[in-house]
């Protein structure tokens, strides 16, 4: 339902078909299925079940049941969902879904559905609650709540509530707006909170997931990103054989991690293509190509700067640099790739998150800007994909990347778009006089982030050139140089985003620094826009 807390919020896509396609991993003994019905929250329970050490998985709320008990999960959650279970088309639970004799969890619009579908009473409550709430607990807190403070907080976010529980229940908790706020019927397996344990507002949360988790499904902590990558080295090497396999590196996290694991899974049989466009922060292409190099990855590195500039030079149009660069892009890789014999597979670095908000619903992520994956490689080049990624969260990438002993620099690299600093020189052309004045600039930024600790905090930081002039003076002399803009944001996952409190101090060092040593520069503002209304990236 609405009203979450902008921090923790994401998209509202249910879960994709195609999430459907993607076999269980196939070690994997102990998984809980998430049955998405399109809560903010849903990418965040199947999170925290793994951070639990079991791993977890979405799936559409109205997956079929065949496949439900064929996967054998060691329990059910049934995700929030922002209807009413009353209105009209609203999701409903699968009928046998609650008698398949696996232990159930529903979360707010999920122990809603359980309930009505049991006989129980779900109305309109006077006010809803959204936020901070107080929960009570009754009956001890039942198994489920066992052991916890009779009176605790809990974040809610709800205009319906059950008002009775269905027969055989047990009634274990109440707040103002949920006469009753969790449930139990221990015989059936069956469990439901009206509160949202996945948020970092519910305090015992965790603990709850834990116990729901532990003591009545029976779990163990057998999963961990790090056990990925030995399900994903047979993995890979089942799929791909023999036969070649290329990867392009973008010289973010994701591509580097992908290009890892496979390379540990095939080694030699891996090629690796960096196509350095020339529109690189200062040194990372420099830092792409050693941490490959480290790790003995089979690296073609094209230094393609002049062709990108070629084509950009007298381009101002936003739209226009982003299709040029991706369309040059994927001509030098495709290019590259001709030269190599027997290629006929491609690594790509796609996340858990790319599968489940890719629905093809019109509804995903690619709302605001319709292009995101510019400075990508589409997905029919005609090789048949490897993505040994495709099962984790951003959080668990990383985890990988250092297990596979990636550098720090590379695993804990901020977001980086593809098309790079061409989208950062804005409202003019981009040339290599102008690239050079933004990369010595971001660079100067970049250290001063990184030596106050601050790097991992943001989501994102950089620079934005804006093509314009204005006067300044330095020494005896006036100046008629370019401004500075400094972008650094907080965010989980894009979809909104904060300017961050950055402070002055550090401000005051990266503006001096930057009026000084970089020539060409003779003012430097901070953008404090939030998004929305606007976006991270200027262009
Ligand atoms: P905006 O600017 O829309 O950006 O708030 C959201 C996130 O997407 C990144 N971004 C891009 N990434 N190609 C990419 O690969 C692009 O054309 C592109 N435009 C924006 C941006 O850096 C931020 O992380």
């Amino acid at each position: 339902m609405d009203g979450l807390p902008p921090a923790a919020a994401g998209g509202e896509d249910v879960v994709s078909e195609e999430a459907l396609e993607v076999p269980p991993p196939e070690t994997v003994h102990e998984e809980v299925l998430v049955l998405d019905f399109g809560g903010q929250y849903s990418q965040l329970i199947a999170r925290r079940i793994r951070e639990c050490g079991v791993y977890a998985e979405l799936l559409p709320h109205d997956t079929d049941l065949e496949l439900i008990a064929e996967r054998r999960p060691a329990a059910l959650v049934l995700s929030g969902g922002p209807a009413s279970v009353y209105s009209e088309g609203a999701p409903e639970l699968r009928q046998g879904l609650l008698e398949l004799e696996i232990p159930v969890l529903g979360i707010c619009y999920g122990m809603q559905a359980m309930v009505r579908s049991l006989g129980g009473r779900v109305e309109p409550a006077e006010a809803g609650e959204f936020g901070r709430t107080e929960l009570t607990l009754s009956a001890g807190g039942g198994r489920l709540l066992a052991g916890l403070p009779e009176t605790q907080q809990a974040w809610m976010s709800h205009r319906d509530s059950v008002f009775e529980a269905p027969q055989g229940f047990a009634a274990l908790a109440a707040s103002p707006g949920s006469p009753v706020a969790a449930l139990e019927n221990i015989d059936r397996g069956l469990y439901g909170i009206q509160f949202h344990p996945e948020v970092a507002h519910t305090p015992y949360g965790q603990q709850i997931l834990d116990r729901f988790l532990r003591q009545i499904a029976g779990c163990g902590e057998q999963w961990s990103p790090a056990s990925v990558i030995d399900e994903q080295v047979a993995r890979v090497r089942a799929q791909v054989g023999d036969a070649g396999v290329i990867c392009g590196l973008s010289g973010g996290v994701d591509s580097a991690t992908a290009a890892a694991l496979v390379h540990r899974a095939i080694g030699e049989q891996l090629t690796c293509v960096f196509v350095d466009h020339g529109l690189m922060r200062k040194n990372e292409a420099e830092q792409v190509v050693e941490s490959m190099r480290e790790l003995g990855v089979n690296l073609v590195h094209v230094d393609a700067e002049e062709r990108f500039l070629a084509r950009l030079a007298g381009v101002e149009d936003p739209e226009r640099k982003r299709m040029i660069i991706g369309e040059e892009f994927i001509r030098v890789f495709e290019g590259e790739a001709e030269r190599l014999p027997d290629v006929r597979y491609l690594v790509q670095g796609t996340l858990y998150s790319d599968v489940i908000e890719s629905g093809g619903d019109g509804r995903g992520a690619d709302t605001i800007k319709s292009h995101h994956n510019v400075g990508g490689l589409p997905e029919d080049l005609g090789f048949d994909l490897v993505e040994p990624l495709r099962m984790l969260f951003k959080d668990e990438v990383r985890a990988v990347a250092a297990e596979l002993g990636l550098s720090d620099r590379l695993v804990w690299r901020q977001p980086f778009p593809g098309p790079g600093l061409g989208i950062r020189i804005v409202g003019g052309e981009v040339n290599r006089e102008r690239l050079d004045i933004l990369r010595d600039a971001d660079a100067v930024l970049q250290e001063e982030i990184r030596a106050a600790g601050l790097y991992r905090d943001l989501w994102q930081s950089f620079c934005v050139l804006p093509v314009v002039r204005s006067v300044g003076v330095q020494g005896d002399g006036r100046t008629y140089a370019y401004p500075i803009v400094i972008r650094a944001v907080t965010s989980q996952d894009a979809m909104t985003a904060d300017w961050a409190r950055l402070p002055y101090d550090l401000l005051e060092r990266v503006s001096n620094r930057i009026i000084n040593e970089v020539p060409g520069v003779n003012r430097v503002a901070l953008d404090i826009s939030s998004k929305p209304p606007a976006t991270i990236e200027w262009e």
